[in-house]
């Protein structure tokens, strides 16, 4: 990946950071520009220049984001910015024994990001805790992949959507040279 990338953090208990912290050192091991930030004390400009973005939540409650994503959902919420520079993509950790609210903290970020024009990259990564499966084991080959479906210049989505999207932006193609 050769434009910078932004995790955005949501965790009760760490499990996402981990998860993230592992995706951030499999991505800039092939040279990638990694940035990770806890959402605590996030609000909507954290989105305000646009780019690529990775929101790593789990889910608690009966469907929520966990707390430290709270200020962030509201504010965006409210202040309803234009994403439409903004490709993004999602993993969601959850446990399928919770039913009807598996991984909805993702799907709550997803939702809400596409309604405000970001454009999501890929499907979104749904880990189910009672899988057996570790998220930190699963998200780096997913990550890898994912980097693939961003359209950002260089990738394989790039060279299919050339000239579609409109999101490869000037700077982008600066960044490349
Ligand atoms: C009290 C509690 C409530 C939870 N509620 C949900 C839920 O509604 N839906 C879901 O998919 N997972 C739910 N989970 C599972 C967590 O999202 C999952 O274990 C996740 O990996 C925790 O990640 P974290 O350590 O980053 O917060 C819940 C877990 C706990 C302990």
């Amino acid at each position: 990946m050769r434009s910078p990338l932004t995790i955005l953090v949501a965790t009760m208990t760490g499990t996402a950071e981990m998860v993230a912290q592992e995706v951030q050192q499999v991505l800039e091991a092939r040279g990638a520009e990694v940035e990770l930030r806890m959402m605590d004390g996030l609000d909507a400009g954290a989105f305000g220049a646009g780019g690529f973005f990775l929101v790593c939540t789990s889910t608690y409650g009966f469907g929520n984001v966990p707390d430290n994503a709270q200020e962030l959902i509201d504010s965006l919420e409210a202040s309803r910015p234009d994403l439409s520079n903004v490709v993004y993509g999602v993993i969601a950790l959850g446990d399928r024994t919770y039913g009807d609210t598996f991984c909805h903290g993702g799907t709550r970020f997803d939702q809400l990001l596409s309604s405000l024009g970001a454009r999501r990259a890929g499907e979104m990564l749904q880990h189910d805790a009672s899988s057996g499966e570790l998220p930190e084991e699963v998200a780096p080959a997913w990550a890898l992949d994912w980097v693939q479906q961003t359209g950002e210049p260089g990738s394989d989505a790039s060279a299919a959507d050339a000239g579609g999207s409109g999101q490869s932006s000037q700077s982008d193609r600066e960044r490349s040279e």
